[in-house]
């Protein structure tokens, strides 16, 4: 009962009973088998007051001694104040990563990944620290946070680390050196990782890097400060300034920095382009999607089920991948439909601390509101909103329950934006032709998933999709010796694997 007894004094948890269909399926009633007990994470992290930027090795106040606060958007009390990072913050942190880019990447190639090593090792040992952190932070579910985010973010430390010292193996024949300082900008849909997805390939090609997390999610990164002093990283190789878009701007316009690594939304994509054109700075960027997910009628169709949601309702669909576009070959679509609507009914919502929980909280009142208005704009133009809408939602904190659409055309909006939330568009089609078509629709190419049992046709379809990643029978499968990264306007630019190196080197 220890656990149970949390459950009456936590005001997040939900209690999912009887819920309403929300399309003709069948009426269910899951009864008890919906009683969970609470199960939340007790692990407690110490969060400072306050936090400096993290340059040339130590915490420092921001110049213009300004900060913000980070809130936990499951129940938006402030967390901490973060140092508000000026033009003169990112000129001091461009300069500590100048200063100590001649001995790191002078550094024997094998100590360079020593150090890779023991930050992977580090992260590993904190890793119950990190995933609770990053879940308060950011509102995903703590078991994505402790399963998924933390240990692939440990993962690309120890993989770039192995290549650290066979960079001349990676590009035979070629003299492969540094590019030299490098400014890394990340999202907050998966903030260790996206550090770690960064920093790592930086630092194995003898790199020196000035990261600035975002805005909503910067307590990760400063711990992964915390742990490169730890570990006695040399001060400056990595330095860690903290603020919103201004001071990221600061950073692309730095005349120090020599390549912009970038993760986010097409439209600051697009203005960093634009920004650094001329500028003779290297640049890979991580954008935006609208992946589709194609269901053909000789696909096992549970199975295909457990992929949709997966791919469209993990990380409540603050994901760049989401595959948030679904296209049912029409003779199964109405069982898919009643398929999806009961394991969607099944999705726990809520406390995102707590182990039980599938879909967290929305990061932010900002992405909140952009998430209702898709829903608004949805319904006006004439599609059919289907959600759970059984279970009770926190009375603090921004949620949204994960929900689809029927009876959407291709024009609609909710069709072609990316929402970023756990809103899924399904269409359908009648011939694999029809289906490549309609997939390759849009100005994104970022990811695709197909579902069917027929290998000619994986491989007939796989080939005609203009997407970064093809994911056949499953979805969301990351490992960072696969490179990752975008078609048309999803990014310009591989991360992970052999391709992902070749961003952080001069190869003549
Ligand atoms: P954003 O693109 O504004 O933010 C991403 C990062 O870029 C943050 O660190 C932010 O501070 C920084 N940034 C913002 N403006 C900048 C500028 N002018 N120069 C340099 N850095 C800048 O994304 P935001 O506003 O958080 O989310 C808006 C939408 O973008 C979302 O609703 C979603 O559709 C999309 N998005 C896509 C992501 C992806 O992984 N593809 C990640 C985050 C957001
Ligand atoms: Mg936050």
């Amino acid at each position: 009962m220890g656990e149970a007894g949390g459950h009456h004094s936590n005001p997040l948890m939900i209690q999912s009973k009887t819920l309403a269909p929300s399309t003709g399926a069948p009426a269910l009633d899951f009864g008890s088998a919906w009683d969970y007990a609470a199960a939340p994470e007790r692990v407690q992290v110490k969060i400072a007051a306050r936090y400096g930027h993290f340059i040339g090795g130590k915490f420092v106040p921001p110049a213009e001694g300004k900060h913000f606060p980070t809130v936990n958007p499951a129940t938006e009390e402030t967390l901490s104040e973060i140092a508000l990072g000026s033009a003169a913050d990112v000129d001091r942190a461009v300069a500590a990563a100048k200063a100590a880019l001649p001995r790191w990447s002078r550094l024997p190639a094998r100590e360079r990944a020593k150090y890779m090593f023991r930050i992977a090792r580090r992260i590993q040992e904190r890793a119950r620290e990190l995933a609770v952190l990053e879940t308060r932070d950011g509102g995903k579910p703590i078991k994505e946070s402790r399963d998924i985010d933390i240990p692939e973010a440990a993962q690309h430390f120890f993989y770039h680390a192995g290549w650290a010292d066979k960079l001349q193996y990676a590009f035979p024949g070629r003299n492969a050196r540094p590019v030299g300082v490098c400014g890394q900008i990340i999202p907050w849909n998966f903030p260790l990782l996206m550090a770690a997805w960064k920093l790592a390939p930086a630092l194995a090609c003898g790199n020196t890097a000035v990261l600035k997390p975002a805005e909503t999610t910067p307590l990760t990164a400063l711990r992964l400060a915390e742990i490169l002093a730890e570990i006695d990283l040399p001060p400056g190789v990595v330095n860690i300034v903290t603020g919103a878009g201004e001071t990221g701007a600061a950073l692309v316009a730095h005349p120090g920095v020599r390549k912009i690594a970038f993760t986010g939304s097409t439209e600051v994509g697009k203005k960093i382009a634009a920004s650094i054109a001329g500028s003779g700075k290297r640049v890979t960027l991580e954008l935006g999607g609208k992946s589709p997910n194609i269901i053909f009628e000789d696909a096992s169709l549970d199975q295909a089920i457990e992929g949709i949601i997966q791919g469209i309702y993990y990380n409540q669909g603050h994901v760049c991948c989401a595959g948030s576009r679904l296209f049912v070959q029409e003779s199964v679509l109405d069982e898919v439909l009643v398929k999806l609507d009961i394991r969607l009914r099944s999705l726990r919502v809520g406390d995102p601390l707590d182990k039980n929980t599938d879909v967290g909280a929305i990061n932010s009142a900002d992405q909140l509101q952009k998430i209702r208005r898709y829903l608004d704009v949805g319904r006006a133009e004439g599609a059919d909103l289907h959600e759970s809408n059984g279970s009770p939602l926190p009375e603090r904190g921004y949620w949204c329950r994960p929900c689809y659409f029927t009876g959407v055309q291709p024009a609609h909006t909710i069709a072609r934006d990316e929402i970023f939330g756990p809103v899924l568009a399904v269409m359908s089609f009648r011939t694999p032709e029809e289906a490549i078509t309609r997939a390759n629709n849009t100005p994104y190419g970022l990811a695709a998933g197909v579902w069917t049992d027929k290998g000619s046709k994986i491989f007939e379809v796989a080939k005609r999709l203009k997407a970064g990643v093809v994911w056949c029978n499953t979805y969301n499968q990351f490992d960072p010796a696969s490179p990752f990264g975008g078609f048309k306007e999803s990014g310009f630019g591989r991360e992970g694997g052999l391709h992902g190196l070749r961003a952080y080197l001069e190869l003549s």
